[in-house]
């Protein structure tokens, strides 16, 4: 009996590690502050749909939307401390505890749109990012997420110069370059989480933020802001970031499917993206936005440019932005 009983349960052990294949069978917690159908659910979703699939079963993903699992500084934290496995979130409010990233926020680093794509497709130059980045907080960029370059919008008046900044209490994520920037252009910014800016919009302690037209779309800004001025002065990117601990401690096949889910996530919101920007500005001028373009933009270029020394130490390689510079214009 005792016998029978133990081929049995070898028999379902086996059973189920067939069924689980080579993977880690484990639930992994991927989380964003942002909406579905956002550019960071897109990415999650295919992720979760790769690692689930492939993995037959072994890996269950959880998704936590809309910051139910806090703001995307906290969720660069909760990847270090391992309640979360993966999180999506834009570069400036992950440079606060990597610093290195920072060389993606450098104000009109890329002057055509296709320049992010052109640099984080260098596989050279993301991993050394990725490796310097998850020394300072564990959290590794494993992948890319892309968007249209932040407009500023607000519930005031149109800004078509620099000097209609005026009076503006504008809210930037905590992102050193994007506050240096700011006050470059001459008015004192508003650091403030992500999680809490369309309160802060509605309630009216900030009059307006920037952000590219797909988070304006996502987020229904149109119903707290009235006002939306192009700018090129930092195209949105993201990383798809994991937690190096977890992600050190998965065994050789299970770390090959998580890179593939990854990649996979990239290559979806990639291909999403392209054309979310004209759409979700035409919904923002059919939700009654007004949009502006810049009249002085060559001041509004000068004086963001001249901050860029002021943050060589704090990145600490002005090699590695030489060669950001050199990839884009090789992409040329
Ligand atoms: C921010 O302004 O904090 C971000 O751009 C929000 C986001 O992740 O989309």
């Amino acid at each position: 009996m005792r016998k029978s009983l133990t081929l049995i349960l070898a028999a379902a052990c086996l059973q189920a590690s067939v069924l689980a294949g080579t993977y880690k069978a484990q639930t992994v917690t991927i989380a964003t502050a942002n909406p579905a159908n956002s550019q960071h659910d897109i990415a999650i979703q295919a992720i979760k749909k790769v690692l689930e699939e492939e993995s037959k079963g072994a890996i269950t993903v959880k998704v936590f939307l809309n910051g139910t699992m806090g703001d995307e500084q906290s969720n660069i934290k909760q990847l270090r401390t391992g309640e979360l496995q993966i999180a999506t979130a834009f570069t400036g409010n992950i440079a606060p505890s990597a610093p290195i990233l920072n060389i993606l926020t450098l104000p009109y680093l890329f002057p055509e749109p296709s320049d992010a794509a052109t640099l984080l497709t260098n596989k050279d130059f993301t991993q050394k990012l990725a490796n310097i980045a998850v020394t300072q907080n564990q959290a590794r960029p494993l992948g890319w997420i892309l968007g249209g370059y932040r407009n500023i919008t607000n519930a005031k008046h149109a800004i078509r110069k620099i000097g209609d900044l005026q009076g503006l209490k504008l809210r930037v994520s905590p992102s050193v370059t994007q506050l240096a920037v700011f006050s470059a252009w001459g008015i004192e910014p508003h650091p403030m989480a992500w999680a809490e800016v369309f309160n802060g919009l509605q309630q009216g302690v900030i009059d307006g933020q920037e952000n590219p037209f797909f988070t304006i779309r996502d987020n229904k800004f149109w119903e707290v802001q009235k006002f939306v001025t192009e700018l090129h002065y930092m195209l949105w990117t993201g990383a798809i970031a994991v937690g190096e601990p977890w992600y050190q401690r998965q065994d050789p096949d299970t770390k090959a499917l998580i890179e593939k889910a990854v990649a996979v996530g990239q290559d979806t919101e990639w291909k999403w993206v392209a054309d979310q920007e004209d759409i979700c500005k035409k919904l923002a001028i059919e939700h009654g936005m007004t949009v502006n373009a810049l009249e002085d933009e060559d001041v509004w270029i000068e004086k963001a440019r001249a901050i860029w020394p002021k943050f060589y130490e704090l990145i600490g390689n002005k090699e590695m932005i030489d060669q950001a510079l050199a990839i884009i214009k090789a992409g040329k």
